[in-house]
This record gives C-alpha cells, structure tokens and sequence, in this order.
C-alpha cells in the first residue's frame, strides 16, 4: 500500500471520508498528538486499528467526535461536574470516560462498559470530524510502545506501507497526549495526566482525584500497565537536582565511542558545553511540546539518550514526567 501524506482541504478530507466510510484508517492531526482513526461503529474497522499498530487487545481506544456531536447517543450519564468541565476545557486536550450507551463496536473500549470520548480542538481534526460525522475511535498513530507522532512524517515513519491517508495539520501544538478523566464516579479522577491538570480540574469541578496503580488492582485505564513512549535507541534519567551527574556520564559515554545525546530544558543546557544537545526548551509548554519530537530525533541520532528531569513537577510536568519516567527511566 501507498502512504499519502496530504495538507487538509476539501479533496483530502473526501477521500479520507470515502476510507473511513468503507472500513479503513486515517491518520490526523489532533493539539496533543496524531490520532489514527477509524469508523467507532465498524467492528472490522476498529479491530484493524489494533492490527496496524500491534496494540494489546485489551488497551481500550478514546473516541473522538466534532463539537456539535450528540454525546447523549453515546454514553448514559453525563454528570453535572462534567458538564462543567466540558463547558469550561472542550474542545480541548482532555478526554472524559462515561458509562456506555453500548452504541459503538465493542472492540473500542475492549468489552469494558466504560466510553472514552474527546473533542479535539485542532482545526483539522475538527474539520475531519465534521466531513465524516461519525464517532471516530483513535489511538496515537504510533507503532504500539513506540514515541508518540507528533509531525505527519512521524506518522509516516511508523505506519507507511500500512495505512492509504495522513492527512497533515502541522506539528502539533500540545504535545504530549490528552489528560483521561474518569467521569463515571461522584468526583472526578485523573486516569492519565496531560495539559489539563488536576489542578484546573479540581478548580472547576471542586475536588479530582489521581489515580495512582497498586499491586494487584483492577486497571481503570488498562493502557497504564504497558510500556510505552520508547525510542528505540538505549535511554537513561537523571533527576534535576543530578544534572552534574548526567554531564559526567555523558562525557564517560562519548568517551566510550558512544553517540550520547544530552535531552534537557534551555535552563539546564546553559550550564554545561553539550555538543550533541536535545534541547527541550525554555518553558513548560515548550518543553511538553518538544519532548516526543525530540524523542524521535534523538533516537536516530544517538545510541544513547540521556536525559534529564524537569525541575518542576507538577501542572503540566506531572504529565511530562509521566511520559519521561516511562520513555527513558
Ligand atoms: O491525546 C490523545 O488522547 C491521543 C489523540 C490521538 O487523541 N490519543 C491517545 O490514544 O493517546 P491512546 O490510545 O494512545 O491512549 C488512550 C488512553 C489509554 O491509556 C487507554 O487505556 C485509555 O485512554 N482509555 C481508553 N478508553 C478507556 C476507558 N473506557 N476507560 C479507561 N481508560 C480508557
Ligand atoms: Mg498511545
């Protein structure tokens, strides 16, 4: 098969239509990361999606819809502190889990009763949503365990050969994938961090909670308990307060022959001479937009990337950290 990588106008967004219509995948682009969706009513269509990107069969997909989707055909119970949540961050990097209406295939969320659904606010993906009209069911359109694609090229990268259409909205803005809020209970609870933080969840719907796995639990967000987010180069992770200690063995590395990479913030980089250097940059939302992309060079560059921990860790680090701890730790 033929990867098109092509720009979003009226001839990309039929043609994505027709695929989608006749029980294929598209990429697209979403603010947080590329999406690779496929028709949330087509039993044969969504478990394709798992066989394209070698997914586990029991990591449930989100579900994505346009801003003027009907959400109550879809789920059974919205409650007030997410309607309020809605109103006040969607479209937006946040996807809300409801109980089912059990309306979509349920190959989506992998026989849970559960629904995952998020209303993206990039223009292109709102526009794909639209020309399709259907309930799109999407994972990160990476190769399963890989860095998540935030450019069309990374999409490409992973999936060409596989897949007929990407259809390319830029490099996404966010970065690093939407938080999962679980709205099935009487608060709400943080099941996979990102840019909507628990703290400005807590400031609209009064308390959120943060899911924290414990040996032995029953996986609320079952994609949790993989691996994931990993170049394919060989990582290393240093804390802030280690820095000097991630120069020195960068030095040691390079010394050994390595190709060693240094992945920090503008801040950190400052302080040291890195000649090979994956610069995050400056603030908090540079550096959860930089950090996939930067991911991906690195690991085609180096043959080790050694990184090191933002100084903060909460807000929008917390979801970085998240992906970090997983990528290099
Ligand atoms: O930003 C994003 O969310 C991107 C873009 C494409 O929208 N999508 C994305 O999808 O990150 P994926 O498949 O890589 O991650 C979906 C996460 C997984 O951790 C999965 O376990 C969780 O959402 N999830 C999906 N349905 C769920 C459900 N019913 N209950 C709990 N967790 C669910
Ligand atoms: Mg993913």
């Amino acid at each position: 098969m033929n990867t098109e990588i092509l720009p979003i106008d009226k001839d990309s967004l039929s043609r994505s239509a027709r695929i989608i219509k006749s029980g294929g995948a598209v990429a697209f682009p979403t603010e947080t990361v590329y999406g690779l969706g496929a028709n949330a009513f087509d039993d044969g269509a969504v478990k394709k999606i798992f066989e394209i990107k070698g997914r586990p069969n029991d990591n449930p997909l989100i579900v994505h819809v346009h801003k003027n989707y009907d959400l109550s055909s879809l789920v059974s119970f919205i409650p007030d502190y997410a309607k309020a949540l809605a109103e006040k961050f969607l479209p937006g990097p946040l996807t809300m889990v409801y109980r089912s209406e059990n309306k979509v295939s349920p190959a989506v969320s992998c026989g849970l009763n559960t629904l995952a659904v998020r209303i993206p606010s990039h223009e292109g993906a709102q526009r794909f949503l639209e020309y399709v009209n259907l309930p799109i069911a999407a994972p990160s359109a990476n190769v399963s365990k890989h860095v998540s694609p935030v450019t069309a090229q990374h999409v490409f990268d992973d999936l060409n050969g596989k897949i007929e259409l990407i259809l390319d909205g830029g490099k996404c803005s966010g970065g690093i994938e939407s938080t999962v809020l679980d709205c099935t209970g009487d608060t709400p609870i943080v099941l996979r961090s990102g840019l909507i933080t628990r703290e400005m969840i807590a400031s609209v719907a009064g308390k959120c909670g943060q899911y924290v796995m414990k040996e032995g639990d029953r996986v609320p967000s079952p994609g949790m308990k993989y691996k994931h987010y990993s170049p394919k180069c060989r990582t290393a992770l240093f804390d802030f307060g280690d820095s000097d200690k991630a120069f020195k063995y960068y030095k040691e590395c390079l010394a050994e022959g390595l190709k060693a990479y240094i992945m920090c913030d503008s801040g950190v980089a400052g302080r040291y001479h890195i000649e090979n250097l994956l610069d995050l940059g400056e603030n908090e939302e540079q550096i959860a937009r930089n950090l996939y992309d930067k991911l991906r060079e690195g690991e085609n560059l180096a043959d080790i990337i050694i990184a090191v921990a933002p100084q903060k860790q909460d807000g929008i680090m917390a979801g970085v950290m998240n992906r970090l701890k997983k990528a290099c730790g």
